[in-house]
């Protein structure tokens, strides 16, 4: 078991520069997309992170390959060798259910364990499930899997009861190859729903977009390869412009596409901290020596971010006066709240909401993090809390942050990776 310790700092200002990764959530339905064609699928500016490799197991374990070389993967998926997807997996990785669409509309079957709860409150995949019926896959739900077979889908029109983002890209793939044309109303919006929909077109589908919440695919009957560099990652993004606002630093967060962090920005600058464009791909932050508090609710794209609901709160904890979050998207997904509280916050949690009041001084201790977002919250705290913050349990940071203890460190945070 690895942890991290922080010895941190209330003072701290970081500075310099941090250079981020891909989309952690991008790559993983861009592999699952390799199950669509029997040539190659090259991927750059993929994230070396724990939920990719998972991924790219998975693909192999259903009878591909891969070569991955610095930050790019080669996929090939000539046939199967299974088409099932384990409860094992599917609980190690929620969005191995990616593979579901894709599999039942090239090679007629599917196996998918259903995912149940997780961490961050119950996450059905029912919408997934009805859209693929909608495009003619018989689907039995039986002992805990998702069984779907089909010849050919075919086209239908399919309306989103709610926004789904995997839900969406795994009715994108399945519309690629089904006869017919699909109309998909309600899609979700963000931009690694459009990222997939970009390398599908590069593999020859037919998807266009009559509206940003409307896919209209004219199903072809066969795929090819294609090369596709994968977007920055918006949430890592964030994740460290919340670093800057909180620590009072002043540095650049280079690779970035600014139009994705908006939401995000626009909230830090309400808090005080400034955030400017620098050239088109970077994004300098300088915190301000007041913090003042936000109300703030999470929503689907273009709102502001579930994912970055949790580091959001930390810079909260530093505000001048009370501040609230409503999470909106997932039911459950306050697991930090009880961490930071260990740390000095003072958060209070009133059903989707949570009441922040600041400021209060964060002290350090050992905590511990049950999914990715929150670990990285935990993170944020540990470097302006007084002496040592010590996260364990980082597997999960590791699902979706690459070497964050080296780019904070970059930027002059004490961190360091420690195996226990
Ligand atoms: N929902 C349903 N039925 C469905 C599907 C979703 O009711 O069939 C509900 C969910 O319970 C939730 C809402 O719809 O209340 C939105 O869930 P969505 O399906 O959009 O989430 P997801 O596709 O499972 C992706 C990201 C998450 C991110 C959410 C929301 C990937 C691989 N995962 O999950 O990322 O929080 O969208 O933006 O893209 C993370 O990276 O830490 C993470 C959890």
């Amino acid at each position: 078991m690895e942890k991290l310790v922080i010895r941190g700092n209330p003072g701290l200002r970081l500075g310099g520069e941090a250079r981020m990764s891909g989309a952690k959530n991008a790559v993983l339905p861009a592999i699952a997309a390799s199950l669509l064609t029997s040539e190659e699928v090259r991927l750059t500016n993929v994230p070396r992170v724990k939920d990719v490799e998972t991924m790219m197991t998975l693909v192999d374990d259903l009878g591909g390959s891969h070569l991955a070389e610095g930050d790019a993967v080669s996929l090939r998926v000539p046939r199967i060798r299974s088409d099932e997807a384990s409860y094992d997996l599917v609980r190690a990785m929620r969005a191995s259910v990616l593979v579901l669409g894709p599999l039942v509309a090239r090679f007629g079957k599917a196996v998918v364990a259903l995912p149940g709860g997780c961490a961050i409150g119950s996450r059905p995949v029912n919408l997934h499930i009805a859209g693929l019926q909608k495009l003619g896959a018989r689907i039995a739900l039986e002992h805990g899997y998702i069984r779907a077979e089909a010849d050919r889908l075919r086209g239908a029109e399919i309306e989103f009861e709610k926004k789904t983002v995997t839900g969406t890209e795994n009715l994108l793939m399945a519309a690629a190859l089904a006869k017919g044309e699909t109309v998909l109303r309600n899609c979700a919006r963000e931009p690694e729903v459009a990222d997939l929909a970009e390398l599908l077109n590069k593999m020859g589908a037919r998807i266009d977009w009559p509206d940003p919440e409307t896919a209209r695919i004219r199903g072809v009957r066969e795929l090819g390869g294609a090369a596709h560099a994968i977007i920055p990652d918006r949430i890592e993004t964030g994740t460290f412009l919340v670093a800057g606002a909180l620590t009072a630093g002043d540095f650049a967060v280079r690779g970035v596409v600014p139009e994705h962090v908006e939401s995000v920005v626009a909230r830090l600058r309400a808090s005080g901290a400034s955030v400017e464009p620098e050239g088109a791909d970077a994004l300098r932050v300088a915190g301000a020596a007041e913090v003042r508090p936000q109300d703030i609710a999470t929503s689907p794209y273009p709102g502001f971010p579930t994912d970055m609901q949790a580091q959001m709160m930390v810079l909260l904890t530093q505000a001048a006066g009370t501040s609230i979050i409503t999470e909106t998207i997932f039911d459950r997904r306050f697991s930090h709240v009880n961490e930071l509280v260990r740390l000095g916050a003072s958060i209070e949690v009133q059903g989707d909401r949570a009441v922040i009041k600041g400021r209060t001084p964060l002290s350090g201790a050992e905590v511990v993090a049950t999914d990715l977002r929150a670990s990285a919250a935990l993170v944020l705290a540990g470097l302006v809390a007084s002496g040592e913050t010590v996260v364990t349990e980082i597997e999960h940071l590791d699902r979706g942050y690459e070497r964050i203890e080296e780019k904070l460190g970059g930027l002059g945070a004490s961190i360091e990776r420690i195996r226990s």
